[in-house]
């Protein structure tokens, strides 16, 4: 570190045209009026060594070149320089050095036992303490519309409520029977889903799996975004910009939600301590709140304690599981997991037999354009599904009895419905009351209290 500086120096770095070359010695010499000049490849080692027995400030200065290709050489190797000397002096302040400087902690995702271990984190966004704590903020954070007056705001959590295993709930005061509206008043054009366990996804999120790793549209008129660079439309950081500028959701635009977040004096030092600077911009708010997404994982349910061998099931729950997981029984496991796939779903697309005619513009379908897909939709975690209600993406059943109805007696058996469907051509799997019981008393076994009374994931304190 430099601390008092006796002479000031001025350090040129002239490349010479043979710097690929290993026989290139390096050599520099002190001007008597204190100019430093160096010459050669690679002087790091050179120029540590003499920064730090020499109590000189630095100044750079750029040497002429004839030959264009060295004056790339010496932008790059000037960014070295710039490095190296920002490392031994604390008395340069600009954007590089914070950079430089800024440390922060690895969020490290413990795996629940029998869960996957393949996670989706993008290499771009790594998990750490300092994102997820700025991500737990935002998502709970109104001011997310861009607008500072309360009737104007709207946060992830208006619609994914911890308590509904972050699905909006049926008894969601501001949205009565479940179905969401967003700040524009327009209506979402399907029913919500649950945030759970969704750093196991990697084969696409919304019912649709619009947002996908294999997606190389850049927008979507179908979706309503925008057809930007910066928007890929791949992972959950995408998802983020679509619910903030959706008019169906907040509502937002980029420019005023960066601006109003940047605003809020609590927030640049948060954006300093998860990305190196103060700056707030579009992508950083996105990763964040991807990154607190990705911590909701759901893995405490009695079912999981039980597969843990931690505790029993009712012979009733018992009961009701091996009809899950049995074809001769109601047959669910194959596209909704079990104990050997926890996250109680395969989180691959299916039509389950609901309907002869499809005429949503949002189904798998729009995705693939594959026929077979018409009617299709992923199919959801049966985790906290008792939760959740009211059930399937357009909210046709308001309670698990119903839902059980339907696999029961209700599928329709079209060229469309999924062959796992495996009695469809009877109408369902056709169940007896006392069937319908026990399968009901396993799905309410999914149930995660740990999960949904979780501090870590709740609305954090400060916020108004
Ligand atoms: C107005 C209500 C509303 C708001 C506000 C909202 N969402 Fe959603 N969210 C939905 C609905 C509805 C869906 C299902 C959309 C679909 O597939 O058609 C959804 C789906 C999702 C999914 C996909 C889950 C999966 O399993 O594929 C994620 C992730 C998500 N939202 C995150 C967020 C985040 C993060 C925010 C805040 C930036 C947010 N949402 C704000 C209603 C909302
Ligand atoms: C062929 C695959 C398949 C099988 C077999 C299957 N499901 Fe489903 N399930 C789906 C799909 C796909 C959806 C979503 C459909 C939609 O939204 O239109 C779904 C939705 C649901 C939902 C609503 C979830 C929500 O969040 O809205 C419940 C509950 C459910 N299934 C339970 C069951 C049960 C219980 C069984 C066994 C009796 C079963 N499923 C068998 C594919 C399947």
């Amino acid at each position: 570190m430099i601390k008092s500086f006796e002479k000031s120096i001025i350090l040129h770095y002239c490349p010479m045209k043979f710097y690929h070359s290993n026989i290139i010695e390096i050599s520099h010499f002190v001007r008597n009026d204190n100019q430093l000049f160096i010459f050669g490849d690679v002087v790091r080692k050179r120029l540590r060594s003499f920064l730090t027995t020499s109590p000189i400030e630095i100044h750079l200065m750029k040497c002429h070149s004839e030959r264009s290709d060295e004056s790339i050489y010496f932008c790059r190797t000037i960014v070295i320089f710039l490095l190296l000397i920002i490392s031994f002096t604390s008395c340069v302040k600009d954007k590089v050095s914070e950079q430089t400087h800024f440390q922060t902690t690895p969020y490290q995702i413990k795996i629940p036992k029998f869960f996957p271990t393949a996670l989706n984190i993008p290499s771009d966004n790594p998990m750490t303490v300092e994102g997820v704590r700025l991500g737990r903020y935002l998502f709970y954070d109104g001011r997310l519309s861009g607008r500072l007056n309360p009737d104007s705001q709207m946060t992830c959590a208006t619609c994914h409520v911890q308590s509904n295993a972050f699905e909006v709930g049926i008894n969601n005061p501001r949205f009565p029977g479940g179905k969401t509206f967003g700040l524009s008043g327009i209506a979402t054009p399907h029913y919500n889903m649950a945030l759970v366990n969704l750093v196991f996804n990697k084969t696409g999120y919304l019912w649709s799996g619009f947002i996908n790793q294999d997606n190389n549209q850049m927008g979507s008129t179908l979706y309503g975004v925008p057809s930007l660079p910066q928007y890929h439309y791949k992972n959950l950081e995408s998802l983020v910009w679509m619910a903030i500028a959706a008019p169906h959701e907040i509502n937002g635009s980029i420019d005023r939600t960066v601006n109003t977040i940047a605003s809020i004096p609590m927030y640049p030092p948060m954006f300093k301590a998860a990305f190196g600077t103060e700056e707030v911009n579009y992508e950083r708010i996105s990763k964040a709140i991807a990154q607190f997404v990705r911590t909701l994982i759901s893995s405490n349910s009695k079912f999981d304690k039980y597969l843990r061998g931690e505790t029993n099931l009712t012979s009733e729950e018992l009961q009701g599981y091996v009809l899950f997981t049995t074809e001769a029984g109601a047959d669910c496991f194959h596209c909704h997991g079990g104990g050997g796939n926890p996250l109680f779903t395969t989180n691959l697309y299916y039509n389950n037999g609901k309907d002869s005619v499809f005429d949503d513009s949002k189904d798998r379908y729009s995705v693939t354009h594959l026929n077979s897909d018409k009617g299709a939709y992923k199919a959801p975690t049966l985790r906290n599904i008792m939760l959740t209600a009211p059930y399937m993406h357009d909210g046709r059943f308001k309670n698990i009895d119903e839902v059980i109805d339907f696999y029961s007696e209700g599928v329709l058996l079209t060229s469309y419905t999924n062959s796992l469907m495996h009695q469809a051509h009877n109408g369902g799997v056709q169940l007896t009351v006392n069937e319908k019981k026990q399968l009901k008393a396993f799905l309410n076994t999914l149930t995660d209290y740990e999960f949904i009374n979780d501090s870590n994931y709740s609305k954090p304190y400060g916020l108004p």
